[in-house]
């Protein structure tokens, strides 16, 4: 049965308070690592398509540098505007040393 996990990183290369971007078969996707929690939204920004990577990571929230549009890592929930609408969100799950993001269908 497929799961559609997929490994994107390892632990190491994301380190606290950071937000990697990666490319999931096509679609771009931050990796956030809050206290050694990781977690996953789309990397663009829906307000005019700031790289949300490029912003600031304060607690749960990562700033867009465009506007200044707020997301919420854990669920891709805007707290902040101009933005209104979420971005998209992955489950995580780290195995081992790895990081693996689940595709959407
Ligand atoms: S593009 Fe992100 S706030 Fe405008």
């Amino acid at each position: 049965m497929s799961t559609n996990f997929v490994k994107v990183a390892e632990t190491k290369d994301i380190q606290s308070s950071n937000m990697r971007p990666i490319d999931l078969d096509g679609e771009r996707v931050g990796i956030v690592n809050v206290d050694r929690s990781y977690y996953a939204i789309g990397n663009i920004c829906t307000h005019l398509g700031g790289s949300l990577n490029e912003g600031k990571l304060e607690g749960y929230d990562v700033e867009c540098p465009w506007h200044g549009s707020k997301f919420d890592v854990r669920t891709g929930e805007p707290t902040t505007p101009p933005a209104q609408q979420p971005v998209p969100a992955y489950e995580v799950k780290v195995e081992e040393n790895s990081i693996l993001v689940r595709k959407h269908e």
